[in-house]
């Protein structure tokens, strides 16, 4: 037991378990490799940068394959990259800036709860505003969702739809641009993951066509 905080009782065994599996990890990272941390300490050059939804089932790396130190990641409900919002902004500037990443990914996933929340004429009190991301989203592709009849379709449908406009989110940031016409990189993909069979989709947005269509109005010489 390596937890002996008195506010904590038997209910609150998967908490303890937690530094149990954290030990397995230790020993199952350093078994084949004895300087595994120490050299992960040195430095992080990902080649990634993922931001998804923060739902529990969709973990960054695991969906990826890849060990700590090759993916930047941040998450949050519904995957969304606001105009204001300068938790995002720093992560795709230092993502960017400093790590130089390759890719950036924004990865949605069907049977999203924000994207279903953003559906229903609720009040959800401070996530209304949060919410309005994707129901900018909605409003912007209104035609085309109102043509489809089945709710679970239509969601799962604005998920994509979502990923996209994030996608140009992204695309429409200073550090992006400007890093591209010197580096050619960061390309800009979209994914969603499916919950139900595990597999990401690659949704195969048009990287260079949607940058020189936003350049139009979105340029920062
Ligand atoms: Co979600």
């Amino acid at each position: 037991m390596t937890n002996s905080n008195p506010a904590l009782t038997s209910v609150d065994s998967l908490y303890q378990k937690v530094f149990e599996n954290n030990k397995k990890w230790v020993a199952n990272k350093t078994a084949n490799d004895p300087d595994f941390f120490e050299k992960l300490s040195r430095d992080q050059r990902p080649e990634f940068l993922y931001i998804g939804c923060s739902d529990s089932r969709v973990p960054a790396n695991e969906i990826m394959g890849l060990e700590p130190g090759e993916v930047f990641v941040h998450r949050n409900i519904a995957n969304v990259v606001p105009t204001v919002d300068v938790n995002v902004h720093s992560v795709i500037q230092y993502a960017v800036n400093a790590l130089g990443v390759k890719h950036i990914i924004v990865c949605g996933h069907y049977g999203c709860g924000g994207v279903k929340a953003a559906l229903l004429q609720e009040d959800m009190g401070k996530l209304n505003m949060w919410l309005r991301n994707i129901r900018d989203v909605y409003r912007i592709h209104r035609k085309e969702l109102n043509a489809i009849e089945d709710m679970e379709a239509r969601t799962n449908r604005l998920v994509e739809l979502n990923v996209q406009e994030q996608c140009i989110n992204v695309i429409k940031t200073s550090f992006v641009q400007k890093s591209f016409a010197k580096n050619q990189y960061p390309i800009v993909h979209g994914w969603v993951y499916d919950l139900k069979n595990g597999v990401l989709k690659d949704l195969e947005i048009d990287f260079p066509s949607i940058l020189a269509n936003i350049q139009e109005i979105y340029k920062i010489a």
